[in-house]
């Protein structure tokens, strides 16, 4: 039987029946969606409606002290799927996400998410200005989507959450770099990404502290 739970979505605040899904079920039924119907809206509704059981997600979790990890899941022309893992106080930095759609959803632990207003971006010196806008909570019973209207945002594991966490991170399309924002420079650029681990296997140049 469906589990209901209480869920205080962006859009839609209702109590939501949620059926939870094996990470490679999950998967299997969003790349089920024709391209056509990938929209916002429609991955957020499946999103909302599906969870992911946490045991299933084993062979994607890395933790490292050093940094967080991305552990791709899944990856086709349309969109990728993965786990961030988060050990206690890691945060990302402000970043956008190329104009791409993102969801997220944390099956283990919670995380908070920060948006950010950019103003008098200059690219000819790379000099911008940031503020903090809306912040949201996450967790299993909470995903969130990125608006694309303010889709500058950082994730942080707080330390007072004192829990590791992991979330699930759908893109739509796939990208390889970002632009990461410093605030107190008020300057942003381009960093690339990376996986820490695909499909399950550790990348070989990983060193996992
Ligand atoms: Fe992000």
């Amino acid at each position: 039987m469906p589990k209901v739970q209480r869920y205080n979505f962006i859009t839609m605040p209702k109590e939501l029946a949620i059926e939870q899904l094996a990470i490679a079920d999950w998967v299997k039924g969003l790349a089920a969606m024709p391209e056509r119907e990938f929209t916002l809206k429609n991955v957020q509704h499946y999103i909302v409606h599906h969870g992911v059981r946490p045991e299933t997600l084993d062979k994607y979790l890395f933790f490292s002290k050093g940094n967080y990890t991305r552990n791709l899941i899944f990856r086709n022309d349309l969109f990728e799927c993965m786990t961030i893992c988060w050990e206690i106080g890691q945060h990302s930095s402000i970043h956008n996400h190329r104009d791409q759609n993102c969801w997220m959803s944390a099956p283990i632990g919670r995380l908070k998410i920060q948006n950010f207003r950019v103003e008098d971006k200059d690219a000819t010196c790379g000099k911008c200005k940031v503020f903090p806008t809306e912040i949201y909570e996450m967790d299993a019973a909470n995903p969130v989507h990125v608006n694309p209207l303010e889709p500058v945002h950082q994730v942080l594991n707080l330390p007072e959450f004192n829990q590791r966490a992991v979330s699930i991170h759908v893109y739509s399309k796939p990208f390889d770099s970002c632009e990461v924002y410093a605030k107190e420079k008020g300057t942003y650029g381009d960093v690339p990404l990376h996986y820490t681990s695909e499909y399950g296997k550790l990348h070989p140049d990983e060193k996992l502290l």
